[in-house]
């Protein structure tokens, strides 16, 4: 098989590249290791900067988002009882849009489907070869048989565990990291949310998030010790740990009678891979880049590389100029390196350290205590949390 772009990974990055790929005129076949199902079955972000809106409105997955997206214009932060909104229309004259990354997913495929795309699921890609020529070509595992499938570029859009970021040689990549002793237990619940906004709350016993999917459907996180398992939780005591670290009259007030639809713990870690390019295999998403989940940008940032890169492809395949491929990783890189920074600095400022001293649980409390002082600390936050231009 050939096609221009040979994309791995069927998740929001891939898919919408395929679909904005295909928008300017460009052929792609998508490799999902994953059944359709269990890739929709993932339960992860919840939060779209506008940035991310608007590229899906013109990607033409936007009807629904308009319809169902919930905008939201201002955001939460406690400390213990202390509360602070911050109010992001007014900061910054935009909002967030409260919408899952599993409908974002959904309204891709449909998009995909609706006009007949290549999209191979249970496809495991084993490697690629030749990224250093012009022919390069991912070879993978289907139904027990090894497949070809042969391109003038590869798109690794593959996750963090995919085989594409160690298809870059050992002398080119580079990678940073930073890995956090603990992870998030997320509870997904048919109820309706605890509080019309979301909730950031920093309290000695962890963090906790409170946050939704809909009128009806909540998602909360806490903070866990990393090596968490999921089975030594119930919903009761997921519940009353939550309720101990949230304001006392949200606790007080939420509902907590509904089904459970999914819990999972997810470790949090920062990591950057760089370049995002070497010769014909491009990185997207969380392939090059991870980001803890505190400030959701992680599918934002899987949204502004994809933009970019489609952005490069177009013009080498419309016009043949390189320089949009040529100046990728390093676009790219700018915008992931400013989110790394603000996802790191908020994951500092509100979880519980173990290994944190009084001097440090001080330090937190003064940045917590800054932005409640100072507009200008709050702009800050807000111009990053509402999503930096790209
Ligand atoms: P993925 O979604 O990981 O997709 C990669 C795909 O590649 C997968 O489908 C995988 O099956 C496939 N694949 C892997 N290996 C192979 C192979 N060998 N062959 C073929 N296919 C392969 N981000 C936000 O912006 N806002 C949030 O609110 C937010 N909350 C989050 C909450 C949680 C609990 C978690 C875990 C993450 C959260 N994120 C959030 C992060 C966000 O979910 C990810 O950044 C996003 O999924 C990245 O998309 P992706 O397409 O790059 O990677
Ligand atoms: C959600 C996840 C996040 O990481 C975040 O910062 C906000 C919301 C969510 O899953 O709803």
């Amino acid at each position: 098989m050939k096609t221009q772009v040979a994309i791995i990974g069927g998740g929001p990055a891939g898919l919408l590249l395929s679909q904005l790929l295909h928008l300017s005129g460009i052929d792609s076949v998508v490799l999902e290791r994953r059944s359709r199902d269990y890739v929709l079955g993932r339960i992860r972000a919840g939060v779209l900067e506008s940035g991310s809106v608007k590229v899906l409105t013109e990607a033409g997955v936007g009807d629904r988002l308009a319809a169902e997206g919930q905008p939201h214009d201002g955001v939460e932060f406690s400390w213990h009882d202390e509360r602070l909104r911050i109010d992001l229309a007014a900061l910054t004259g935009t909002t967030v849009t409260v919408y899952g990354q599993t409908e974002v997913t959904r309204d891709l495929y449909a998009a995909l489907d609706a006009r007949g795309a290549e999209v191979i699921h249970e496809a495991e890609v084993l490697r690629i070869e030749g990224v250093e020529t012009d022919a390069p070509v991912v070879v993978y595992r289907q139904n027990g048989a090894e497949h070809r499938l042969e391109a003038r570029f590869v798109a690794g859009c593959d996750g963090f565990h995919g085989p594409s970021r160690k298809a870059m040689p050992d002398g080119v990549r580079q990678e940073f990291e930073r890995a956090y002793p603990f992870g998030w237990l997320g509870l997904l619940s048919k109820t309706p949310p605890a509080a019309p906004e979301l909730i950031y709350a920093a309290h000695e016993r962890g963090f906790a998030l409170c946050s939704m999917r809909s009128d009806e459907v909540s998602r909360y996180y806490v903070q866990v010790p990393v090596e968490e398992k999921v089975e030594d939780w119930t919903p009761d005591r997921f519940w009353d740990e939550l309720r101990r670290r949230i304001p006392a009259d949200v606790a007080d007030g939420m509902v907590t009678e509904g089904e459970v639809l999914e819990m999972s713990v997810a470790p949090l870690r920062s990591f950057v891979s760089e370049p995002m390019r070497h010769g014909s295999l491009f990185l997207a998403g969380d392939a090059a880049h991870i980001v803890p989940p505190t400030g959701a940008k992680g599918l934002n940032l899987a949204v502004s590389d994809v933009y970019y890169l489609h952005r490069a492809l177009d013009r080498f395949f419309n016009t043949g100029a390189a320089d949009g491929i040529d100046s990728y990783s390093e676009t790219a890189l700018a915008r992931v390196w400013k989110s790394e920074r603000f996802s790191w600095s908020l994951t500092q400022m509100m979880h519980d350290f173990p290994q944190l001293g009084p001097f440090e649980k001080r330090m937190q409390k003064a940045e917590f205590d800054d932005l409640v002082r100072s507009e200008t600390a709050r702009k800050g936050l807000a111009e990053n949390y509402i999503g930096l231009p790209f």
